[in-house]
């Protein structure tokens, strides 16, 4: 495959600083080189830039029209990548996500395929700009691509991501309003009590099979706080309570045997919360999995 690095370092999703920083953190983590390893060849594009924006002050939300901007910019960024291999979104925050998954759903009308989109994070990133409490738009990407309203300035979502094509996995802090939100709508929601009970790879099972069954292209997200902050301390919304690292293998290495994924997102990583690079590192080895990197071959399962 041809692996098409995109950095994409958004840092305007929240107000806490750092995830800028990220895309340089996966490139010295060795990203490139992991994945050349596994025999793909990879073509780093580089960070996008967001055109020049008049930043405005709202009392509520922050930093929007810098977001807009660069949901306009990324979005072009994946529309354009997606045609020429597999996109890996280098953030940023997950604000990065209107644009790339935006750019995903253009591409994948263009080719006339559906659109499926696996959010692996403790959040639901559902809100709209009138519902988030805390202002920050890397809580509304989910919000924005399914067609909520109140995302006035930003890029019109044209023909929206069917709930339906939309699993998220790993959910443990989940707003109020996202909540009443997320509990009518039919996005495949798995909390964390879930996965204790039933093991990950069950829902996990069950989305990649209605992907397979509708010959969807997939886009992934990965929010490193997905992963418990006990192995992944590198991001300024930890949760208690996450994923295990070897959850995170599976979930990666079941992407990989499923060959359905089309695109990826690495987001919120904060090279200043880290301890030596470790996030970096996790985050470099999910991706390496996700590609392909194994202990030992299994029978492909046919989905
Ligand atoms: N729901 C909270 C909020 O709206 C947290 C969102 C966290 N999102 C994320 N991408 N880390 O602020
Ligand atoms: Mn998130
Ligand atoms: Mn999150
Ligand atoms: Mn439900």
């Amino acid at each position: 495959q041809t692996c098409i690095l995109v950095g994409a370092p958004v840092d305007s999703g929240k107000r806490r600083r750092g995830c800028l920083m990220g895309p340089d953190a996966y490139r010295t983590a060795g990203l490139a080189d992991a994945l050349g390893d596994l025999g793909h060849t990879v073509e780093d594009r580089g960070n996008v830039r967001p055109a020049p924006f008049t930043p405005q002050a709202h009392a509520k939300i922050h930093a929007r029209e810098e977001t807009i901007a660069w949901t306009e910019a990324l979005a072009a960024a994946a529309e354009t990548s997606l045609r020429d291999g597999l996109p890996i979104f280098l953030g940023g925050d997950h604000s990065l996500s209107l644009g790339t998954v935006l750019g995903a759903m253009r591409h994948a009308d263009a080719i006339n395929r559906p659109l499926f989109v696996l959010w692996l994070d403790a959040h639901s990133d559902f809100h709209t700009p009138v519902t988030t409490d805390s202002g920050n738009l890397h809580g509304t990407p989910l919000g924005y691509v399914t067609g909520r309203s109140d995302f006035d300035g930003f890029p019109a979502v044209t023909r929206p991501l069917p709930q339906d094509n939309i699993a998220i996995i790993g959910l443990r802090s989940v707003d109020t309003a996202e909540r009443a939100a997320l509990q009518e709508s039919s996005i495949q929601h798995v909390d964390m009590r879930e996965i204790d009970e039933s093991g990950i790879a069950k829902p996990l099972t069950a989305f990649l099979e209605r992907v397979a069954a509708a010959n969807g292209m997939l886009h992934v997200s990965l929010d490193v706080d997905f992963l418990d902050p006990a192995v992944a301390p590198a991001v300024g919304t930890t949760v208690p309570g996450g994923a295990t690292i070897r959850e995170g293998h599976l979930v990666m290495e079941m992407l990989h045997d499923s060959g359905l994924m089309t695109s990826l997102d690495l987001v919120e990583l904060n090279p200043f919360l880290d301890e030596r690079g470790r996030t970096a590192r996790v985050m470099v080895d999910l991706a390496a999995s996700a590609l392909g990197r194994r202990v030992f071959d299994r029978p492909t399962r046919a989905y």
